[in-house]
């Protein structure tokens, strides 16, 4: 049977725009790399991505009563996420993410939270009648509500899942009750802990730190390109990044990772290195293609990367 997922995160349109620098303060810069507004909120495509995966998706999230929030709105049920606690917000307009993407696919991003900042505990209560296995949190929605989420997941025995992303080093991550997994990546590992994360050495330190902070069965750290870092609080390991061809757009792939390492996890009764590589596959192959949700494969696409061993 299909695991049940709830969601409560960050709904945007995203404006991506293609570029071969960003500019420098100051500079302008003319650029027909190509614009487009395409899906995105690191929330809905965690969403989309347990979709896709097969997963049961619950989204709990807040639109603007606009034409992007219709478009979204839209989107996800054509893609099968469960948008019963999608709610509409009549005084702000739908969260809009500007993507800078340079031609090696990196990406800057600004976030306007508009509705996503008025997502309510009420709001995030009423979709727990859905009956989850497990919550899925980010903190692209106000950080008191992740957390109250969480608490209410924590009180009904519910499994907590933590995309840490973006990230505030005044974030109360203590606040948090106990969770299975916690990921950040690497530039929000480096603003939790002052630490960047690199090596086997820096990694292990940051992870020390952040242990400290927050309850969690497993601390997965992102490191793209390289690969994850994984610790338990007692052993560290590594899972090597996997190649699925040419890096065209990297927006979204953190978001496919946690959101696969998270199904993985739940159906594979906690086994963490097969869901950190079945995360590594979705993110590898996230990366060969461009936006963002529609970016995210399949679990058939997952499947046969990890049968074919990547490129
Ligand atoms: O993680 C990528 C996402 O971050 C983008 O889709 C953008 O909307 C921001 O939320």
């Amino acid at each position: 049977m299909s695991k049940k997922i709830l969601i409560v995160g960050s709904a945007n349109m995203d404006l991506s725009m293609n570029m071969y620098k960003v500019p420098a303060a100051g500079e302008t810069l003319v650029d027909d790399g190509g614009v487009a507004y395409v899906p995105g909120g690191k929330g809905a495509n965690s969403a989309v991505a347990f979709a896709r995966l097969g997963a049961e998706s619950v989204f709990c999230a807040k639109l603007g009563a606009d034409l992007h929030g219709q478009k979204l709105y839209q989107y996800y049920k054509e893609l099968g996420v469960n948008t019963s606690y999608v709610k509409v917000d009549r005084e702000n307009p739908t969260g809009l993410a500007v993507v800078m993407k340079e031609s090696d696919g990196s990406n800057r991003i600004v976030v306007y939270p508009g509705a996503n900042a008025n997502l309510t505990t009420d709001n995030v209560a009423e979709a727990f009648e859905c009956k989850p296995d497990a919550l899925y949190i980010g903190f692209e929605v106000p950080f008191a509500i992740a957390v109250a989420a969480a608490k209410m997941a924590s009180a009904r025995g519910i499994p907590i899942f933590v995309d840490a992303a973006p990230a505030d080093k005044e974030y109360p991550l203590e606040n948090l009750p106990p969770v299975e997994i916690f990921s950040p990546n690497e530039t929000e590992t480096l603003e939790y802990t002052g630490i960047l994360p690199q090596g086997a050495d820096s990694s292990l330190r940051a992870a020390l730190n952040l242990f400290k902070r927050v309850k969690c069965r497993y601390l997965v750290i992102k490191q793209g390109s390289r690969g994850a870092f994984i610790y338990d609080g007692r052993h560290y390991s590594f899972v090597p990044a996997m190649k699925a061809g040419e890096v065209v757009d990297t927006t979204a792939a953190g978001d496919a990772f946690t959101a696969a390492m998270t199904l993985k996890y739940l159906e594979n009764s906690g086994e963490i290195t097969t869901a950190v590589k079945y995360g590594t596959a979705a993110g590898a192959l996230t990366v060969t293609r461009r936006g963002a949700s529609q970016a995210i494969p399949t679990a058939d696409e997952v499947e046969a990367l990890l049968l074919s061993g990547g490129r």
